[in-house]
């Protein structure tokens, strides 16, 4: 299963080269979700790794604007847990924890509701790709607001290079694929 997840990874992760800015190379994942069988082994793969690495059961899946919420919900599905988003500034509508955290360029605000998580939730955070690792470490403030702390947080792709690594527990970190 590993080799097919692999191999579905090889074929289906394309690369964009000058976007969304000259010199950036984008990893698109759209093709892997298009793909069904590699959608599937995809989300197999976040569910197993994230069990894994948190050591049990899950009851939340936080899934991050946007394509986390792509991956998160059929995770949160395989694993038995709800779903809980993670949303940029002013798209929730109910009480909200807010953090704010750098960009490459700029900056941004990540939110959840406040009464999303409970204390004592066993939370695993999806997102699609981890660069500077600026969102997840935002996440991971956003839940320590909330009074939890995540048990994983699982990519299916990490941008080696950007370091984003080093911002997060690596106890609790984990990613289908290192480029
Ligand atoms: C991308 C990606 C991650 C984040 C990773 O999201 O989906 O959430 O950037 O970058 P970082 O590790 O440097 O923080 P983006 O902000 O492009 O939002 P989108 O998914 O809504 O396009």
């Amino acid at each position: 299963m590993p080799g097919d997840l692999d191999e579905a990874l090889d074929r289906l992760v394309r690369d964009i080269p000058d976007w969304p800015s000259p010199g950036v190379t984008f990893r698109d994942v759209t093709p892997l979700l298009a793909d069904p069988a590699g959608l599937r082994l995809t989300v197999e793969g976040l569910a197993a790794l994230g069990r894994e690495i948190a050591g049990g059961d899950i009851d939340k899946v936080v899934g991050i604007e946007a394509r986390g919420f792509i991956f998160g919900t059929p995770v949160a599905v395989a694993l038995g847990a709800g779903f809980v988003p993670a949303r940029k500034a002013g798209k929730l509508p109910a009480p909200t924890y807010a953090v704010d955290y750098d960009l490459e360029y700029g900056s941004a605000t990540v939110e959840i509701h406040r009464d999303a998580i409970a204390p004592g939730d066993r939370v695993l955070v999806v997102d699609d790709v981890l660069a500077t690792g600026g969102t997840l470490a935002a996440v991971d403030d956003l839940l320590a607001r909330a009074g939890a702390k995540s048990a994983a947080n699982v990519v299916v792709l990490e941008i080696g290079a950007l370091g984003g690594r080093a911002r997060l527990d690596p106890d609790r970190f984990g990613t289908l694929r290192t480029y």
